[in-house]
């Protein structure tokens, strides 16, 4: 009997946490594997944070007073959004939050569950945020980008908070002659190799910029790249 059998007969010992515990072993061996293809060695990684908030801060304290076009793509609830509002400071940057409000388009299957289309859902409700600079663009991506004008804009930071391949690979599509050195590239579930990961990848191969890594939480999860000629 060969190895396979081996596996099969290990496979018949396990119970359901096990399997999921082994397909993040595998999961990561792979981000890390993909991560080496493009180039990144992740002991040379700027700056390791616990949370998100740490990359925003940073993108904040190096922005400094300058305006910034934010962009926001999966804005649900709003929280990031905020967030953001309070770190810029400039009158004049502009927080653009694009959203169905209706949840993801399609089923997500991130490594240990599977959200389905419509998860994410807030009615159609778009969040109330008291910042006159903040303005959301209600829709499919592939629709509202298809009429959204980018604005004139000295900084931009981009927020890819979609989870899906689909939509991050939509915004890539459309927003691909506005990165360009400086801008900020952050996304929110970076290590789904087949979702934002794969986006990331397929843009970055056809991109005449490098992407410098800038920061990240341990999983590789919360990755902020920066754009540099
Ligand atoms: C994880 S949530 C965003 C979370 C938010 N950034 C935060 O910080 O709380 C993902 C959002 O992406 C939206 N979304 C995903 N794909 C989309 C698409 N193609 N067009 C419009 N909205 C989309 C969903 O409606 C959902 O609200």
């Amino acid at each position: 009997m060969g190895f396979r059998y081996c596996l099969l007969r290990a496979g018949e010992l396990l119970n359901e946490k096990a399997i999921h515990v082994l397909k993040g072993i595998v999961k990561f061996l792979e981000v890390g594997y993909l991560m080496r293809q493009m180039g990144y060695r992740l002991k040379r990684v700027e700056t390791w944070v616990k949370g998100r908030e740490e990359l925003f801060d940073l993108v904040a304290r190096e922005v400094g007073d300058r305006p910034v076009l934010y962009l926001e793509f999966g804005v649900y609830k709003g929280e990031a959004t905020r967030y953001w509002s309070k770190l810029l400071k400039h009158p004049e940057s502009m927080l653009h939050g694009f959203d169905s409000f209706e949840g993801l388009p399609e089923d997500w299957h991130a490594v240990h569950k599977v959200m389905q289309k419509g998860y994410f859902s807030t009615n159609g409700a778009a969040p109330a945020i008291d910042d006159t600079r903040v303005r959301f663009f209600k829709g499919w991506f592939e629709e509202t980008l298809a009429d959204y004008q980018v604005p004139a804009h000295q900084v931009l930071v981009l927020n890819f908070d979609a989870d899906l391949y689909s939509s991050t690979k939509c915004v890539f599509d459309r927003l691909a002659p506005y990165i360009l050195p400086g801008t900020y590239l952050y996304f929110d579930e970076f290590n789904c190799i087949q979702e934002e990961l794969r986006a990331f990848r397929e843009f970055r191969s056809t991109s005449p910029y490098r992407f410098a890594l800038r920061g990240s939480t341990s999983s590789l999860q919360k990755v902020l790249f920066q754009c540099v000629a």
